[in-house]
């Protein structure tokens, strides 16, 4: 099923990366709800992922503290300037030259920047460190263009390192997407401004009216982008593909030495990730595997996706009735529909 959000710019955005505001249904009926086709899971290196990193613009999300991230049009550029070109029907054919925002079971959004996303990234700028630093591993489920993760990225890269005998926080980012081409295309793209921006290669002199500019990547950038990661205890997975069981599997390998997915150690972010019926129990499976032992879920959502069906109050019935608790702990949309973030523990 193809599915058509309808977007309005926003002053965070230029039109070319104008983010879903909200939903207004491009289609008559509700869909009869099909599980989608979906993509095995696999586990990828942030060294492999860079390998095709190539981006030469930024723009600035103001609500943010002005976070860079890459604008759509550049991604554009680097996808239909490839060899060979993105395959027609794809998930680079679909989310970047179709006008469809979702073509279930071949691209799932991740491309554009959704509210719920900056959302979470807000409310993750509001938090003291102390309460990130609860957590060593932190996935981003449905990352897309990752906002949360470089939001978290920013904080991290900021804070100073530990000098010889101090002991070194430990870190590990996990992101994911359905698409791999929306991670290796932009959510990568965004944590490397993220790094960038905090060590000030992005400089304001050469920044356009709208607070954006172009970017030269130079060859030993990526090398000291690597090792300032480390510096700061910083370990970054991505993994692509469907959510379910299969993807549980790699979190519990990926779970950094000593913890276990699902413990006190996890905190499971998303956003915009349970808009539609049929993936909703796949999403579950992620989720309460991710808090099944003391572990934290913080979920970024419109309160209802019309014409798609899902909708916060079933999410969190369902939820509720697994015995886990799952609590509004921030709303917004006076007036439009309204977005909200749970709060998912058992
Ligand atoms: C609407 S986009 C939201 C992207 C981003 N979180 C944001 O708020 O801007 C939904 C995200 O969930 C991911 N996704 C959707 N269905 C999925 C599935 N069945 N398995 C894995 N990922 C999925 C997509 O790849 C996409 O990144």
């Amino acid at each position: 099923m193809t599915f058509n959000f309808s977007f309005n710019p926003s002053p965070d955005s230029s039109p070319a990366t104008s983010r879903p505001a909200s939903p207004v249904p491009a289609i008559e009926r509700p869909p009869t709800p099909v599980l989608p086709p979906s993509i095995a899971p696999k586990l990828h290196t942030l060294k492999s992922l860079l390998e095709t990193l190539e981006v030469s613009s930024y723009e600035r999300v103001p609500s943010l503290n002005n976070l860079p991230r890459r604008p759509l049009s550049d991604t554009k550029v680097q996808a239909f300037r490839s060899t060979p070109l993105p395959a027609t029907g794809g998930a680079v054919d679909v989310g970047l030259s179709s006008p469809s925002d979702l073509q279930n079971g071949v691209y799932e959004g991740g491309f554009k920047t959704w509210e719920g996303g900056i959302d979470l990234a807000a409310y993750l700028d509001l938090q003291s460190s102390a309460v990130i630093d609860q957590y060593e591993n932190i996935v981003e489920l449905g990352t897309g263009v990752g906002l949360p993760s470089c939001a978290l990225l920013r904080r991290w890269l900021k804070e100073p390192v530990a000098e010889e005998g101090q002991q070194k926080k430990r870190r590990r980012l996990i992101i994911q997407d359905f698409n791999i081409e929306v991670l290796e295309l932009v959510t990568i793209s965004n944590l490397f401004l993220t790094w960038m921006d905090v060590k000030g290669l992005l400089k304001a002199e050469d920044e356009n009216a709208l607070g954006g500019g172009y970017v030269e990547l130079e060859e030993s950038q990526q090398a000291e982008f690597l090792a300032d990661l480390e510096a700061h205890g910083v370990e970054v997975y991505a993994v692509s593909g469907g959510w379910g069981v299969d993807m549980v599997k790699i979190l519990e390998d990926v779970s950094s030495e000593g913890t276990k997915f699902g413990d006190k150690s996890w905190l499971v972010l998303a956003a915009e990730t349970i808009y539609q019926v049929p993936t909703l129990p796949a999403f579950l499976e992620m989720l309460l595997a991710g808090v099944k032992a003391g572990g934290l879920g913080w979920i970024a959502a419109k309160e209802f996706y019309f014409g798609v069906g899902g909708n916060v109050g079933e999410f969190v019935k369902k939820v509720q009735k697994k015995g886990v608790e799952a609590n509004e702990i921030w709303r917004t949309g006076e007036g439009g529909v309204g977005r909200v973030i749970v709060e998912v523990k058992n």
